[in-house]
Protein backbone atom coordinates (compact mmCIF):
# COMPACT_ATOMS: atom_id res chain seq x y z
CA UNK A 1 0.00 0.00 0.00
CA UNK A 2 1.00 3.21 -0.91
CA UNK A 3 2.06 5.68 1.91
CA UNK A 4 0.04 8.67 2.81
CA UNK A 5 1.69 11.81 1.51
CA UNK A 6 0.75 14.17 4.14
CA UNK A 7 3.01 17.31 2.95
CA UNK A 8 0.00 17.61 -0.04
CA UNK A 9 -2.76 19.62 0.57
CA UNK A 10 -5.45 16.63 0.22
CA UNK A 11 -8.23 17.38 -2.31
CA UNK A 12 -11.25 16.20 -0.06
CA UNK A 13 -13.55 15.77 -3.08
CA UNK A 14 -12.33 14.34 -6.20
CA UNK A 15 -14.72 13.98 -9.45
CA UNK A 16 -13.47 12.11 -12.29
CA UNK A 17 -14.52 11.46 -16.02
CA UNK A 18 -14.27 8.20 -16.88
CA UNK A 19 -12.78 8.04 -20.13
CA UNK A 20 -11.72 6.47 -23.02
CA UNK A 21 -13.17 2.97 -22.30
CA UNK A 22 -14.11 2.02 -25.92
CA UNK A 23 -10.97 3.34 -27.42
CA UNK A 24 -8.87 0.78 -25.02
CA UNK A 25 -10.49 -1.78 -26.09
CA UNK A 26 -10.89 -0.78 -29.62
CA UNK A 27 -7.15 -0.93 -29.70
CA UNK A 28 -7.28 -4.66 -28.28
CA UNK A 29 -9.37 -5.62 -31.27
CA UNK A 30 -11.98 -6.16 -28.23
CA UNK A 31 -16.13 -4.80 -28.97
CA UNK A 32 -16.61 -1.25 -26.50
CA UNK A 33 -18.49 -3.37 -24.04
CA UNK A 34 -15.15 -5.08 -22.98
CA UNK A 35 -13.52 -1.54 -22.21
CA UNK A 36 -16.48 -0.72 -19.90
CA UNK A 37 -16.38 -4.53 -17.96
CA UNK A 38 -13.03 -3.86 -17.21
CA UNK A 39 -13.23 -0.11 -16.91
CA UNK A 40 -15.83 -1.34 -13.72
CA UNK A 41 -13.13 -3.00 -12.28
CA UNK A 42 -10.62 -0.57 -12.03
CA UNK A 43 -13.57 1.43 -9.82
CA UNK A 44 -12.95 -0.68 -7.21
CA UNK A 45 -9.10 0.08 -7.35
CA UNK A 46 -9.98 3.49 -6.71
CA UNK A 47 -12.79 4.02 -4.49
CA UNK A 48 -9.60 1.57 -2.18
CA UNK A 49 -7.10 3.88 -2.77
CA UNK A 50 -8.93 7.38 -2.22
CA UNK A 51 -8.80 6.99 1.83
CA UNK A 52 -5.40 6.88 2.06
CA UNK A 53 -4.71 9.87 0.08
CA UNK A 54 -6.83 12.20 2.45
CA UNK A 55 -9.42 11.80 -0.59
CA UNK A 56 -12.78 11.92 1.37
CA UNK A 57 -15.85 12.18 -1.61
CA UNK A 58 -14.92 10.95 -4.60
CA UNK A 59 -17.63 11.11 -7.86
CA UNK A 60 -17.39 9.36 -10.60
CA UNK A 61 -19.33 10.12 -13.92
CA UNK A 62 -20.90 6.97 -15.40
CA UNK A 63 -23.49 7.94 -17.66
CA UNK A 64 -24.06 11.13 -19.19
CA UNK A 65 -27.89 12.27 -20.42
CA UNK A 66 -26.21 12.45 -24.03
CA UNK A 67 -24.76 8.86 -23.68
CA UNK A 68 -28.53 7.39 -24.50
CA UNK A 69 -27.29 8.53 -28.02
CA UNK A 70 -25.15 5.41 -28.53
CA UNK A 71 -26.19 2.13 -30.12
CA UNK A 72 -28.82 0.85 -27.91
CA UNK A 73 -26.84 -2.48 -27.81
CA UNK A 74 -24.08 -0.45 -25.93
CA UNK A 75 -26.97 1.56 -23.66
CA UNK A 76 -28.31 -1.51 -22.94
CA UNK A 77 -24.82 -3.21 -22.11
CA UNK A 78 -24.20 -0.56 -19.91
CA UNK A 79 -27.07 -0.58 -17.96
CA UNK A 80 -26.53 -4.28 -17.54
CA UNK A 81 -23.36 -3.73 -16.54
CA UNK A 82 -24.79 -1.10 -13.30
CA UNK A 83 -26.88 -3.84 -11.83
CA UNK A 84 -24.02 -6.13 -12.24
CA UNK A 85 -21.68 -3.75 -10.30
CA UNK A 86 -24.10 -2.75 -7.70
CA UNK A 87 -24.54 -7.00 -7.35
CA UNK A 88 -20.96 -7.91 -6.95
CA UNK A 89 -19.77 -4.78 -4.85
CA UNK A 90 -22.19 -4.56 -2.51
CA UNK A 91 -20.96 -6.46 0.58
CA UNK A 92 -17.15 -4.93 -0.44
CA UNK A 93 -18.79 -1.47 -0.14
CA UNK A 94 -20.27 -1.93 2.88
CA UNK A 95 -17.02 -3.71 4.20
CA UNK A 96 -14.83 -0.83 3.82
CA UNK A 97 -17.34 1.81 4.90
CA UNK A 98 -18.02 3.56 1.51
CA UNK A 99 -21.17 5.96 1.61
CA UNK A 100 -22.68 5.35 -1.92
CA UNK A 101 -25.07 7.93 -3.56
CA UNK A 102 -26.38 8.63 -6.78
CA UNK A 103 -26.58 11.63 -8.53
CA UNK A 104 -28.54 12.47 -11.97
CA UNK A 105 -32.02 11.69 -13.21
CA UNK A 106 -33.58 8.41 -12.02
CA UNK A 107 -36.75 8.59 -13.87
CA UNK A 108 -35.50 7.38 -16.91
CA UNK A 109 -34.11 4.09 -15.80
CA UNK A 110 -35.06 0.74 -15.78
CA UNK A 111 -37.17 0.36 -12.62
CA UNK A 112 -35.33 -2.85 -11.34
CA UNK A 113 -31.84 -0.88 -11.57
CA UNK A 114 -33.51 2.01 -9.50
CA UNK A 115 -34.32 -0.06 -6.75
CA UNK A 116 -30.82 -1.61 -6.73
CA UNK A 117 -29.51 1.93 -6.19
CA UNK A 118 -32.08 2.64 -3.81
CA UNK A 119 -31.60 -0.29 -1.54
CA UNK A 120 -27.16 0.20 -2.09
CA UNK A 121 -27.92 3.90 -0.96
CA UNK A 122 -30.00 2.80 1.72
CA UNK A 123 -27.51 -0.48 2.70
CA UNK A 124 -24.74 2.25 3.09
CA UNK A 125 -25.86 5.17 4.79
CA UNK A 126 -24.22 5.05 7.76
CA UNK A 127 -20.55 4.69 6.32
CA UNK A 128 -18.67 7.23 6.59
CA UNK A 129 -15.14 6.28 5.53
CA UNK A 130 -15.44 7.61 2.13
CA UNK A 131 -18.39 8.91 0.35
CA UNK A 132 -19.11 7.64 -3.19
CA UNK A 133 -21.21 9.64 -5.75
CA UNK A 134 -21.89 8.08 -8.85
CA UNK A 135 -23.35 10.07 -11.95
CA UNK A 136 -25.89 7.81 -13.63
CA UNK A 137 -28.20 9.76 -16.21
CA UNK A 138 -26.81 12.77 -14.95
CA UNK A 139 -25.88 16.04 -17.15
CA UNK A 140 -25.10 19.33 -15.29
CA UNK A 141 -27.66 20.89 -17.86
CA UNK A 142 -30.67 18.64 -16.51
CA UNK A 143 -29.57 19.19 -13.30
CA UNK A 144 -30.22 22.80 -13.45
CA UNK A 145 -32.78 22.82 -14.92
CA UNK A 146 -34.57 20.43 -12.74
CA UNK A 147 -33.00 22.10 -9.74
CA UNK A 148 -34.41 25.82 -11.25
CA UNK A 149 -37.71 24.68 -11.57
CA UNK A 150 -37.98 22.98 -7.78
CA UNK A 151 -36.74 26.42 -6.79
CA UNK A 152 -39.11 28.32 -9.02
CA UNK A 153 -41.79 26.42 -7.45
CA UNK A 154 -41.16 27.22 -3.85
CA UNK A 155 -40.60 31.15 -5.32
CA UNK A 156 -44.16 30.72 -6.25
CA UNK A 157 -45.68 29.01 -3.55
CA UNK A 158 -43.96 31.71 -0.94
CA UNK A 159 -41.62 28.86 0.69
CA UNK A 160 -38.18 30.96 -0.84
CA UNK A 161 -38.91 35.09 -0.73
CA UNK A 162 -37.39 36.47 -3.49
CA UNK A 163 -36.03 39.29 -2.35
CA UNK A 164 -33.45 36.09 -0.66
CA UNK A 165 -32.66 35.28 -3.68
CA UNK A 166 -28.45 34.93 -4.12
CA UNK A 167 -25.72 33.15 -5.65
CA UNK A 168 -25.80 30.32 -2.77
CA UNK A 169 -29.77 29.86 -3.89
CA UNK A 170 -29.97 27.31 -6.16
CA UNK A 171 -27.17 24.78 -4.41
CA UNK A 172 -30.15 23.14 -1.94
CA UNK A 173 -31.62 22.17 -5.08
CA UNK A 174 -29.03 20.36 -6.71
CA UNK A 175 -28.42 16.65 -6.66
CA UNK A 176 -25.21 17.23 -5.15
CA UNK A 177 -26.85 19.45 -2.17
CA UNK A 178 -25.21 17.67 0.38
CA UNK A 179 -21.86 17.24 -1.19
CA UNK A 180 -18.99 19.71 -1.14
CA UNK A 181 -17.95 21.27 -4.06
CA UNK A 182 -14.79 19.40 -5.86
CA UNK A 183 -11.23 20.36 -5.42
CA UNK A 184 -10.30 18.14 -8.20
CA UNK A 185 -11.51 17.75 -11.34
CA UNK A 186 -10.07 14.82 -13.65
CA UNK A 187 -10.88 13.29 -17.13
CA UNK A 188 -9.43 10.20 -18.21
CA UNK A 189 -8.31 9.59 -21.88
CA UNK A 190 -6.73 12.83 -23.55
CA UNK A 191 -9.90 14.42 -24.08
CA UNK A 192 -9.86 18.35 -22.57
CA UNK A 193 -13.75 18.77 -21.88
CA UNK A 194 -16.50 18.81 -19.49
CA UNK A 195 -19.07 16.96 -21.47
CA UNK A 196 -21.74 18.34 -19.13
CA UNK A 197 -20.60 17.37 -15.94
CA UNK A 198 -20.82 19.38 -12.43
CA UNK A 199 -20.22 22.70 -14.56
CA UNK A 200 -21.73 24.61 -10.94
CA UNK A 201 -20.24 23.06 -8.39
CA UNK A 202 -16.79 23.06 -10.39
CA UNK A 203 -16.71 26.59 -10.68
CA UNK A 204 -13.36 26.88 -8.87
CA UNK A 205 -11.79 23.53 -9.35
CA UNK A 206 -8.76 22.22 -10.33
CA UNK A 207 -8.99 20.53 -13.39
CA UNK A 208 -6.66 17.70 -14.89
CA UNK A 209 -6.52 16.06 -17.98
CA UNK A 210 -4.11 12.47 -18.71
CA UNK A 211 -4.00 10.32 -21.59
CA UNK A 212 -4.55 7.21 -19.90
CA UNK A 213 -7.53 5.07 -20.53
CA UNK A 214 -9.83 4.35 -17.96
CA UNK A 215 -9.39 0.84 -18.05
CA UNK A 216 -5.82 1.32 -17.23
CA UNK A 217 -5.98 4.31 -14.58
CA UNK A 218 -5.28 2.98 -11.14
CA UNK A 219 -3.96 3.71 -8.08
CA UNK A 220 -0.32 4.75 -9.38
CA UNK A 221 -1.78 7.68 -11.70
CA UNK A 222 -4.27 8.93 -8.82
CA UNK A 223 -1.30 9.15 -6.50
CA UNK A 224 0.30 11.48 -9.32
CA UNK A 225 -2.24 13.46 -10.16
CA UNK A 226 -2.95 14.33 -6.20
CA UNK A 227 0.82 15.05 -5.60
CA UNK A 228 0.86 17.78 -8.64
CA UNK A 229 -2.84 18.80 -7.00
CA UNK A 230 -0.89 19.09 -3.74
CA UNK A 231 1.51 21.85 -5.52
CA UNK A 232 -0.83 23.84 -7.19
CA UNK A 233 -1.67 27.32 -5.47
CA UNK A 234 -5.44 28.03 -4.90
CA UNK A 235 -6.66 31.60 -5.27
CA UNK A 236 -10.31 31.73 -5.32
CA UNK A 237 -10.37 35.54 -7.05
CA UNK A 238 -8.22 36.67 -4.19
CA UNK A 239 -4.15 37.65 -4.41
CA UNK A 240 -2.53 35.92 -2.09
CA UNK A 241 0.09 37.58 -0.27
C1 LIG B 1 -16.45 6.21 -21.03
O1 LIG B 1 -15.82 5.59 -22.10
C2 LIG B 1 -17.67 5.46 -20.54
C3 LIG B 1 -18.94 6.10 -20.82
C4 LIG B 1 -19.09 7.27 -21.40
C5 LIG B 1 -20.15 5.39 -20.45
P1 LIG B 1 -16.31 5.80 -23.60
O2 LIG B 1 -17.31 4.75 -23.93
O3 LIG B 1 -16.77 7.18 -23.82
O4 LIG B 1 -14.97 5.52 -24.39
P2 LIG B 1 -14.45 6.30 -25.68
O5 LIG B 1 -14.42 7.75 -25.34
O6 LIG B 1 -15.39 5.99 -26.79
O7 LIG B 1 -13.07 5.75 -25.91
C1 LIG C 1 -18.42 11.69 -20.76
O1 LIG C 1 -17.80 10.91 -21.72
C2 LIG C 1 -19.44 10.90 -19.99
C3 LIG C 1 -18.93 9.84 -19.12
C4 LIG C 1 -17.66 9.60 -18.89
C5 LIG C 1 -19.92 9.05 -18.47
P1 LIG C 1 -18.30 10.89 -23.23
O2 LIG C 1 -17.38 9.98 -23.94
O3 LIG C 1 -19.75 10.58 -23.27
O4 LIG C 1 -18.08 12.40 -23.67
P2 LIG C 1 -17.88 13.02 -25.12
O5 LIG C 1 -18.97 12.49 -25.99
O6 LIG C 1 -16.53 12.57 -25.59
O7 LIG C 1 -17.93 14.50 -24.91
MG1 LIG D 1 -15.83 8.86 -24.40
Amino acid sequence: MAAKDSSASPAAHVAIIMDGNGRWAKGRGKPRLHGHKIGARRVREVVEACPDYGVRYLTLYAFSTENWKRAPSEVAGLMALFRQFIRSETAELVRQGVRVRFIGDRRPLNSKLRRMMGELEQATARNETLNLTVALNYGARDELSRAAARMAADVASGKLPEANLDADSLRPYLDTADLPDPDLVIRTSGETRISNFLLWQSAYSEFEFTPVYWPDFGRNELARILANFGSRERRFGAVLT
